[in-house]
Order: structure tokens, then sequence, then C-alpha cells
């Protein structure tokens, strides 16, 4: 049974997905490289249990339970050693990745599951940076992870049935519905939002509409409840373009990364994140 949660990075994704264990009451550490980035996490988790109280979803008990039951470290041995889930999510970068389940992997009791919040990377390669390839899976978490209700779970070649299950029933105690995905590039969410913000980028570069009125007639015509482009800007134009670049390599030509869309990163307009990116923010 998972009592004990481990979650490595305490950026967009890391934070809320610490959160989210938080508040349903898991033993919860958040561990990253940056005690900016913690710092950071930590504020986070307290406005936003802040503003669950204000709507009424979040009790003042379960706030002060969030806030001071949750465990933060620079140090990643120590943060696992007891842990029995661990959810990596820092950059998606193969070497950190690979570093990082390293360590979990001979720090975390034999028992425990290592997870990953990956976009796109293979689980099975994922699994054969451990020696527990039927302990290790996807568990995608979606952005702003509090409100989206899904986690996808993706297995890998030798992801066992009860990592599965464990996976499954953790994720319905955090409240999150899941579907199971077999192992492909971009499995069935980030293929098909990759595909759609690359085409609607490509729009905005040939000229069709305005970036908002392409968003305004996707939310409103296809009800969609974002604009592909202000989903791009709220992911990060950096994060997409690798999602399209590693799509491009293994499923073809049709995710070939707008050409607005590498010009817009190299400028460092990476999204709301940065301030700018197809839109600009104060
Ligand atoms: N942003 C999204 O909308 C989104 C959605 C779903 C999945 N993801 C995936 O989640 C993962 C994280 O994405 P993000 O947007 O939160 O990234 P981010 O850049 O916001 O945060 C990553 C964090 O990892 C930390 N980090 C880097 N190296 C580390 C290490 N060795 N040990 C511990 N911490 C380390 C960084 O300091 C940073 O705080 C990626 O794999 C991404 O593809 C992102």
């Amino acid at each position: 049974m998972v009592k004990q949660v481990t979650v490595v990075g305490a950026g967009v994704m890391g934070r809320g997905i610490a959160y989210v264990f938080a508040l349903a009451g898991f033993q919860t550490t958040l561990t990253d490289i940056s005690e900016e980035q913690l710092n950071r996490a930590q504020q986070y988790v307290e406005e936003t249990a802040e503003k669950g109280v204000a709507k009424g979803k979040v009790t003042e008990e379960q706030k002060a339970a969030i806030v001071h039951g949750l465990n933060v470290t620079t140090h990643l041995k120590d943060a696992v050693k007891q842990a029995d889930l661990i959810v990596e999510a820092v950059p998606e970068k193969r070497e950190l990745k690979q570093a990082v389940l390293e360590v979990a992997d001979e720090y975390s009791p034999p028992h425990a599951v290592i997870a990953s919040n990956t976009s796109t990377i293979s689980p099975t390669e994922l699994g054969s940076y451990t020696k527990r390839s039927n302990q290790t899976a996807v568990m995608h978490f979606f952005n702003p992870v509090p409100l989206m209700p899904l986690v996808e779970i993706v297995k890998g070649l030798e992801t066992s049935q009860q990592t599965v299950d464990t996976i499954r029933e953790v994720s319905e105690q955090i409240g999150k519905e899941t579907v199971e995905v077999n192992e492909f590039p971009g499995f069935v969410t980030s293929r098909i939002s990759a595909l759609i913000g690359n085409e609607a980028l490509h729009m905005l570069q040939e000229g069709v509409a305005s970036a908002e009125d392409i968003d305004k007639a996707v939310r409103l015509g296809l009800n969609f409840p974002m604009g592909p482009l202000e989903l791009a800007d709220l992911v990060g134009l950096d994060a997409r373009l690798n999602n399209l670049r590693y799509l491009h390599e293994t499923l073809g030509e049709k995710y070939r990364p707008a050409p607005l869309l590498e010009k817009l990163v190299k400028a460092g307009r990476l999204g709301r994140k940065t301030k700018q990116g197809i839109y600009k923010y104060d």
C-alpha cells in the first residue's frame, strides 16, 4: 500500500503533483536541485490551498496539514529512502531522467514503484535505467495538476500488472480518472495535443487569422476549453518544441515543428513562464 510519496522536480508539474498527494493525505516529500524552486513550490502549495479554502474545496485542517506536512529537500537520496512511490518530474531530457532514476532505484526500498511524468519518452527505456523495470511506468499528469482530472498510465514492455494497479489505485485516491495506454511515442494525449498546437502555429504563420481568433474559433466552434495557442503558452513553447522534435523523429513528417515555433523559442519567448510566448502576459 502506498503511504509515502516522493516527487522529484519542483517545477510547474512537480509542485502540482506534490500538492494533490499532500491534499489526499499521503506523506509527501518534494525534492529538487534548486532551493529557489523548492521555495517557489512551497509558496505555490500555500496559495493553492488558500484558494481551495476560499472556494470551500479544502478545509482549514487540510490546509494546515498540507502546508506543514509537505517535506522539501535538495537531497534526492534521502528523499527516496522511505518512499513507496516515486514520481519523477524533472525536465524532458533523457540524461537528466536517467540520472534521477538511477539514484531513485539505488536508494529507495525494493518494493517502491518508480513512475515518470514524461510527456513523450518511452517507459521501456526509462525502465531500463533501473533494475526494476517491472516496477516502472509512466504516470502522466496534466497542467494544472490540481484541476485536470486525468492520469494517463503508460506501460513499458516489462511493466507488471501490479504496478499498473498500484498507480491506478493511488490515482483514484488523489481524485483522478485513469486511462491505460500501451507504449507508443506521445501516448494518446501528447500526440494529439502536439499535432493540433502545431497546426494552429502553421495557421498563425500563414496569416489565416490572428492568434486570438484562432483560439476563439477552436474554443467556441469546436468546444475546446482552451485554444491551442494559449495552451501551448501554458505548456511552455520549449517543452512543446521538444515534444514535436521527438514525435517528428519517431512518427514522421506530419509532426515537423512549425518554423514559427522554432523562432519563438530561439527568441526566448517560451510562454507564460517567461511572460511572453505567442501572447504577452503582465
Ligand atoms: N509543463 C507541462 O504542461 C507538462 C505536462 C505534462 C507533463 N510534463 C512533463 O513533466 C516533466 C517536468 O516538466 P515541467 O514543465 O514541470 O518542468 P520545469 O522545468 O517547470 O520543472 C523541472 C524541475 O526539475 C528540477 N530539476 C532539474 N534537474 C533535477 C534533478 N537532477 N533532480 C531534481 N530536480 C531537478 C528543476 O530545477 C525544475 O524545478 C517533463 O518531463 C515534462 O515533459 C509537463
